[in-house]
C-alpha cells in the first residue's frame, strides 16, 4: 500500500536574509504543493520518479528514509530555485510520507526539528521559516528559535513574476554573511519592516511602500539582480502598490501587491515572455 505526504510552497513578504540573523520575518503559504509517495519494493530504497534531477535528492532520501524497501515518487508544482520554498516543501512532504508509512501523523515538533536536519542538504544554515510555512500553512510571523505566530491578514491580491533564473540559497546566504558587518544596518531594517507590516497588514498602501523599500535594501545587500529590479519596475508601471524580490534572490521571483485588476500586469509580462500568475496570499 502507498504512503503519501504533501506540503505547500511559501512566499516571504518581509524579512528574508534578516531572519537568518534572528530578526523577524513574515511568510505566507502558496497554493502550490509537493507530494511524496512511498511504495514497498524489494531491495534498496530508490527514487523512481522525480520532478527534478538533482544530485542532492539521493543524499536527502538516505537521511530521511530506511535504506531498504521503498520506491519513492516525488511530484511537485513548485518550481525550484525561485524562492518559493520547493526544498522545504519536499522535506516536509517526505517527513509526512514517512510518518504515514508508520500509520501516524508527523507532529509539528518532529517536522520542525527534522526539517532543519533535512533542509541542510539543500542549504547550510536555514532559518527554518520555509519549513515552518510548509508545515503550518497560512501566514506566519517567524523568528528563529521562537514559536511561529499565526497571523490573521486580509486576503492579499498578488502577482508573482518569475525572473526565469534560479538563485542558489546557500550561496546567497553565504554572500550576505561575508558582507557583514557592512550590511548589518540593512538587515536590522529589513527585520523592522516585518514588525511594522505585522501591525498594518490591512493597509495595502503602507505594505506596498514597505515592499519597495525592502527591495531597495535587499538590492543594497547584493541579493537582487537586474532582472529582478526590472520586474519590480514593470509591476510598478502596471498597477502594483509595491513589489519586491521574495526569498533568497539571485534569481527567483518578484511578488507584487496588485489590489485592482491584475490583467494589465499579466499582459505586460506575457508580451515580454515573462512567466507570471495572479494569486491571493496566503492561499485559502
Ligand atoms: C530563503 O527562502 C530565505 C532566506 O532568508 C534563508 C532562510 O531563511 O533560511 C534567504
Amino acid at each position: 500500500m502507498s504512503s503519501w505526504g504533501s506540503a505547500c510552497g511559501k512566499l516571504i513578504l518581509f524579512g528574508e536574509h534578516a531572519v537568518v540573523y534572528g530578526h523577524p520575518a513574515i511568510a505566507v503559504a502558496l497554493s502550490k504543493e509537493t507530494e511524496v509517495i512511498l511504495d514497498p519494493r524489494p531491495g534498496p530504497t530508490r527514487l523512481v520518479d522525480s520532478w527534478i534531477q538533482d544530485d542532492r535528492l539521493d543524499q536527502l532520501l538516505q537521511k530521511a528514509l530506511p535504506a531498504e524497501g521503498l520506491a519513492v515518487r516525488i511530484r511537485s508544482e513548485i518550481p525550484t530555485g525561485r524562492g518559493l520554498g520547493s526544498s522545504a516543501a519536499l522535506c516536509v512532504a517526505l517527513i509526512r510520507a514517512r510518518a504515514a508509512l508508520q500509520n501516524r501523523e508527523a507532529s509539528l515538533e518532529e517536522i520542525h526539528e527534522e526539517g532543519f536536519a533535512l533542509e541542510r542538504v539543500f542549504h547550510g544554515t536555514p532559518s527554518g521559516i520555509d519549513h515552518a510555512v510548509a508545515a503550518r500553512g497560512g501566514a506566519l510571523y517567524y523568528r528563529k528559535d521562537s514559536e511561529p505566530e499565526a497571523l490573521q491578514m486580509p486576503p492579499m491580491p498578488a502577482v508573482i513574476l518569475d525572473s526565469g533564473k534560479a538563485g542558489n540559497t546557500a550561496e546567497l546566504v553565504a554572500k550576505v554573511a561575508r558582507a557583514r558587518p557592512q550590511v548589518t544596518p540593512a538587515l536590522n531594517q529589513l527585520g523592522e519592516f516585518a514588525d511594522i507590516a505585522r501591525e498594518n497588514l490591512s493597509d495595502f498602501h503602507l505594505i506596498g511602500d514597505l515592499m519597495i523599500e525592502a527591495h531597495a535594501l535587499l538590492k543594497s545587500i547584493g541579493v537582487s539582480t537586474q532582472e529582478l529590479d526590472e520586474l519590480v519596475a514593470l509591476a510598478m508601471r502596471h498597477g502594483a502598490l509595491g513589489a519586491k524580490l521574495s526569498g533568497a534572490g539571485g534569481g527567483g521571483v518578484v511578488v507584487a501587491l496588485v489590489p485592482e485588476d491584475p490583467e494589465p500586469l499579466l499582459q505586460a509580462a506575457l508580451h515580454r515572455g515573462i512567466q507570471a500568475f495572479a494569486c491571493t496570499l496566503p492561499r485559502s
